[in-house]
């Protein structure tokens, strides 16, 4: 007898995906991850990668990851809490806490365990957590599995966040939580005035700098350096996995708040930690962002040459503040369309539709980094002009 497939409704659910134009297959990288690779069989200038500051292939890092192998092996071999923490590990969260100007620094598998599980550990469902409506999935996954109550405020509305805040009672305990960079806009989060309503309504104040790691700040420490607000924030979340070249994220705050994560925070209670050699490379991504500052200058100019180049087109390039740059092209066909004809073109550039953005502002999210040189920036740009014409964007 042949048995019915329990699964059958997944197929059913693809198929409706096939039928909506929503299925995407995954595009395969068959180079490094660097400014011009190949993806797919075809030689592009790659857009879409989150290495901002072009590390995955820095010979430095490259370097210390295989002096690591050599001399710890390939695996950590446990979780944390067992036999899994090495003097690697310990010396990432001292190098992680000295750049980031605080007590104590606890790293995580992904950015992704870092916000999730942090949120999760430290509140239960007698508090609330006041969070912006565009804050990144790992931050909403851990709301939801803190069960706290979850109060969504309007993307940076830091009225409306207040608005919320007085209306709590005095004794409630509550978070306020934001990204600092923003992945799909490239906007900030309202830093300055999220930690002042934090401070009168007594709130733990939150920040997730994933996309700012390496980025924003001095030598990279991220938007509270940006804008000044050390000491002013509770709680920052960095990842490893984008600007550092390599994986894992961070949680950067007092002693007690890191001592607490050690006990509580289900991914490093519960899943094996990073193979020495991704520690070796983040302290040796650190020791590049400190003695190497200029290739964080020159992510900055190239941010600059493209987005003028983009606004110079015609292109809606949105309310973007960093090297995350969008191109807003509407419906999310057009999006997709936008993005498959690029690719033609030698191009790889994301197109982005709904649910993940609002179904009018279906985009392709392009991310320049330090190691694009003006040429292949060039080349991009009159791609975008050839394309963006054919589809009536420009
Ligand atoms: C805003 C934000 N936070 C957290 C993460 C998760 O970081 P990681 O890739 O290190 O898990 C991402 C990455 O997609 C992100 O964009």
């Amino acid at each position: 007898m042949t048995r019915p497939d329990p699964l059958a409704y997944l197929t059913t659910e693809l198929d409706t995906l096939r039928q909506q134009g929503l299925h995407r297959s995954l595009r395969i990288l068959e180079a490094r991850q660097q400014a011009t690779t190949q993806f797919d069989g075809r030689t592009v200038v790659n857009l879409s990668s989150n290495n901002y500051l072009g590390l995955t292939t820095h010979p430095r890092l490259i370097e210390r990851a295989i002096d690591a192998i050599k001399e710890f092996g390939v695996g950590s071999g446990s979780v944390r809490t067992i036999a899994g923490t090495m003097a690697i590990h310990m010396e990432l969260e001292r190098r992680l806490a000295a750049f980031k100007h605080t007590e104590a620094v606890v790293v995580f598998q992904s950015g992704f365990a870092a916000n999730a599980g942090t949120v999760s550990a430290i509140l239960n469902k007698e508090d609330v957590i006041i969070s912006d409506e565009l804050n990144h999935a790992s931050i909403i996954d851990g709301c939801r599995l803190s069960r706290a109550q979850i109060k969504v405020f309007p993307h940076k509305d830091v009225d409306a966040a207040r608005k919320i805040l007085s209306e709590l009672p005095a004794g409630q305990r509550k978070l306020l939580i934001t990204d600092g960079v923003f992945s799909m806009d490239g906007d900030l989060g309202p830093l300055p005035g999220l930690c002042e309503a934090a401070e009168e309504f007594g709130a733990i104040m939150m920040v997730d700098d994933a996309h700012a790691s390496g980025v924003f700040g001095k030598n990279g420490r991220g938007t509270v350096d940006h804008f000044n607000m050390h000491g002013r924030v509770d709680i920052q979340v960095g990842t490893l996995s984008k600007a550092m070249g390599a994986l894992g994220g961070y949680v950067a705050g007092s002693k007690d708040l890191i001592d607490f994560l050690y006990h509580r925070a289900r991914p490093f209670l519960f899943s094996t930690s990073h193979p020495p050699s991704v520690a070796a490379t983040c302290i040796a991504a650190l020791d590049v962002l400190e003695q190497e500052p200029q290739i964080i200058e020159r992510l900055w100019e190239n941010t600059r040459f493209f987005k003028k180049g983009l606004e110079t087109l015609g292109f809606n390039t949105g309310i973007s503040e960093s090297p995350i740059t969008p191109v807003i092209a509407g419906e999310g066909s057009r999006a997709m369309k936008l993005s498959d004809r690029l690719f033609e073109e030698g191009v790889f550039a994301q197109g982005i539709a709904f649910p993940t953005v609002a179904k009018d502002k279906a985009r392709v999210r392009t991310i320049v980094t330090a190691a694009h040189t003006r040429e292949e920036l060039q080349f991009a740009l009159d791609k975008f002009k050839v394309v963006g014409t054919e589809l009536g964007l420009i």
